[in-house]
């Protein structure tokens, strides 16, 4: 099924006409500060999308069995990066021009050096925390140099969270050496009770779990990742101690809406779920406002269409590919694009003690399709994010030699 069956119509529809007038704009390179790559044929079908258009990407370890010590998040690492050069060699050569992302068709020339910069592109690992990981643990993972951050999933809270955390009140020890080491804990901020409604889990996590997890530890450095509700933009607004948030292009372009227009749309599914209109206008409201702690996460989460097309459809949405278009668009809708440079590429940077990238990328006003589908390996198939919508803004890449 795609998405334009059973009448549905276009749920992308920013309220308003643009305020700006820009044909180009140019940002630094982003990141993205919330990524699943997945591993085998599906990390290569994914990997040079965000390559091409993120310098550095903190990605999520949500494998199955899940990345929870360092030398497992060396080894992902290595595959994401053998993975990447594959993409890039296969890209070198395209049996069609409409294999290629949108971005490569150009110049040979221009072609080759967007491919060679891609593989400049920094995998940023993270552990996964359970019951069963220990401080020595986390001294580990601050020692290793390669894992940037730690993952708390409530245990069932999503896709491949069973071995998630199931009382995150005995994390203690392991929490304060997080914080002592400087190791942010990023954090899936939904209760899994099956008692609580689904659209108000992240407003109880919040008031069950976050509140307490703040006053307990006053210095660790925390990220509520993919945050949905307007209670957790205030909350990332007022607390104390370092906090931030990351937001994704889906919870900015879409109310819950876009999931039950014209018939079910799994495609729009993910976790934690859209929620109504006035949650996503505050969304919009933090991204926008210029304040550092809310950043630019995508949470681009792949599965295969015959899996989201499914009588338990898995949740994520896939939104790698035109990542930069869509925030592109919601940035636009709110009058900010001027805000989008520092969302996208200087914020998250600073809160992981990283500095921006000096390189830069554009994008061009030029409305393009989001494709019906994408490759995904073994005769799979992959709906993206918006697909059969078309976007007003096209990313260019990177700016700079054989430019054109
Ligand atoms: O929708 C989601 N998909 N939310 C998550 O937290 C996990 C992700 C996935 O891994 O598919
Ligand atoms: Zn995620």
């Amino acid at each position: 099924m795609n998405s334009t069956e059973c009448g549905g119509g276009n749920p992308l529809s920013p309220p308003g006409e643009p305020e700006s007038s820009a044909t180009r704009i140019e940002l630094p390179l982003p990141d993205d500060w919330h990524l699943h790559l997945r591993d085998g044929a599906a990390l290569r079908h994914v990997v040079l999308a965000s390559a091409l258009q993120f310098g550095r990407a903190i990605v999520m370890p949500n494998l199955k069995p899940p990345v929870v010590r360092c030398d497992q998040a060396r080894d992902y690492r290595t595959r994401i990066r053998e993975a990447l050069r594959a993409a890039v060699a296969t890209a070198h050569s395209p049996v069609t021009a409409s294999d290629q992302p949108p971005v490569l068709r150009c110049e040979p020339e221009r072609r080759a050096w967007l491919l060679e910069e891609a593989l400049r592109f920094e995998p940023l690992m993270t552990l996964y925390l359970t019951d069963h990981t220990t401080a020595a643990d986390i001294d580990a993972a601050a020692d290793s140099g390669l894992v940037h951050a730690v993952k708390l999933y409530p245990a069932g809270a999503t896709t491949h969270a069973d071995a998630g955390v199931s009382e995150v009140g005995r994390l203690g020890p392991v929490l304060e050496r997080m914080q002592k080491r400087s190791l942010p804990l990023l954090v899936h901020g939904e209760v899994t009770d099956a008692d609580i409604d689904v659209f108000d889990r992240e407003a109880v996590f919040i008031d069950r779990v976050l509140e307490g997890l703040r006053a307990r530890f006053p210095a660790l450095r925390i990220v509520f990742e993919h945050i949905t509700t307007r209670q957790a933009a205030q909350f990332v607004r007022q607390a104390e101690g370092p906090t931030a948030a990351t937001i994704t292009p889906q919870h900015l372009l879409y109310n819950r809406n876009a999931i039950f227009r014209g018939g079910l749309r799994p495609h729009w599914y993910c976790l934690p779920v859209l929620k109504r209109e006035v949650h996503r206008q505050a969304l919009l409201e933090a991204a926008v406002s210029g304040l550092p702690r809310f950043f630019l996460g995508t949470d681009s989460a792949p599965h295969a269409a015959r899996l989201k097309e499914h009588a338990a459809a898995c949740a994520g949405c896939y939104s790698a590919p035109h990542a930069l278009a869509l925030y592109a668009t919601a940035f636009e809708a709110a009058g900010a694009l001027d805000r989008l440079a520092d969302f996208a590429a200087v914020f998250g940077a600073r809160f992981y003690g990283l500095a921006p990238h000096t390189r830069r990328v554009s994008m061009l006003r030029e409305a393009s399709e989001v494709p019906h589908a994408l490759p995904f390996g073994r005769g799979n198939s992959i709906v993206p994010l918006a697909a059969g919508e078309h976007l007003p803004w096209r990313f260019e890449g990177l700016i700079g030699a054989a430019t054109g």
